[in-house]
């Protein structure tokens, strides 16, 4: 049987990307850099099957829309390309967090169908191959193939291959991430439509590209050095800018609600109490707080407290995705 099911966690960028070199190839205009979260997953299981004359997703217990599936599709194009196949899949996918929320489901979802759908096909692929199969589809998933500290280079022109690379291990530094939840429904604009039209009519979006590089770096040397001080600030810094270059399109791209901010305003009294807490938002209304071992239990504590505040989720740095079950130990 030509199935396989795999487990994936989401990545949360603390070097942002945000804006594609060009559109079609799918590379990245600036370089980010990610860890990899315990404590959140998505599970999906792929199934070549001849009798089916289309590709079929299933996402968290529902049949997904044509969006959805034709992202998926064109992954499982790839994959039949390489291996030779021409069967459709049948595709199950459920996430044990919220879906299309800005908690990063489509980098979970897009790295463990990487990895189902070339474990399913039979192919003999390492993690790289796959982290550039999963960036052509939605490029923060190419940060989900690894576990830990993970970075992504930006893209260059002709670049015909782009694949993230691990930086650390998650040994090498016990971050926390204390993720607060604001809400539970879909955002109203996903990102890669976010980023086009920041892309297209931001005036600070060059401005964002010119910055970029130096935090990367910055942010990059601070890991390698366990060196939270230098590492909190131009965490807290990437997202900002991200978000003000969005919000600076024509109309604005604002992923915050009034809970976000009153999250921002929380975040910088808990530093002002001396707690290690610096915050990050990605393409929605949530905010995740990096934060120390020490201070997790009193961080996420002080953010339930905040108004809008739905629950915390507690996270720390995780490792890769990993294969579950191959053909016939598989049930689709
Ligand atoms: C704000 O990877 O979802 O989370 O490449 O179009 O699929 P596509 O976009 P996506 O964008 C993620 C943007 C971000 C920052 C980040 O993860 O680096």
């Amino acid at each position: 049987m030509k199935t396989a099911t795999a487990i994936a966690s989401p990545n949360i960028a603390l070097a942002k990307y945000w804006g594609k070199r060009e559109h079609g190839a799918n590379l990245p205009a600036v370089s980010s850099l990610s860890v990899t979260l315990a404590g959140m997953s998505t599970t999906t299981t792929v199934l070549f099957d001849e009798g089916l004359d289309a590709d079929v997703l299933v996402l968290d217990g529902a049949v997904a829309d044509a969006t959805s599936t034709a992202r998926v599709a064109g992954l499982l194009d790839r994959v039949r390309a390489a291996a030779g196949l021409r069967e459709h899949a049948r595709v199950v996918s459920a996430n044990d967090f919220p879906t299309a929320s800005g908690l990063a489901s489509s980098a979970s979802a897009f790295a463990a169908l990487a990895v189902a759908a070339t474990a399913a096909a039979g192919l003999e692929v390492d993690a790289t191959w796959q982290s550039d199969l999963a960036r052509r589809t939605s490029v923060s998933a190419a940060r989900s193939l690894f576990g830990g500290f993970v970075e992504l280079r930006a893209g260059r022109g002709g670049d015909t291959h782009l694949a993230a690379e691990p930086v650390a291990t998650p040994e090498h530094w016990p971050l926390r991430v204390v993720v607060a939840v604001t809400s539970e429904g879909r955002k109203s604009i996903g990102s890669t439509d976010g980023m086009l039209h920041t892309v297209l009519t931001s005036p600070y979006y060059p401005a964002w590209v010119a910055s970029a590089p130096a935090l990367f770096a910055h942010i990059r040397e601070a890991i390698l050095r366990r060196d939270f001080d230098a590492l909190g600030p131009a965490v807290e810094q990437s997202a900002l800018l991200m978000h003000a270059a969005a919000i600076a399109a024509a109309p604005g791209v604002l992923y915050w609600t009034p809970a976000t901010v009153e999250v921002l305003h929380a975040v910088r009294r808990l530093r002002a109490s001396g707690l290690a807490a610096y915050a990050t938002i990605d393409a929605g209304p949530h905010v995740k707080v990096v934060t120390t071992p020490e201070h997790e239990a009193a961080i996420a504590s002080a953010l339930r407290e905040v108004p809008g505040v739905l629950r915390t989720i507690e996270t720390r740095v995780g490792p890769g995705p990993r294969v579950l079950t191959r053909g016939a130990e598989a049930k689709a």
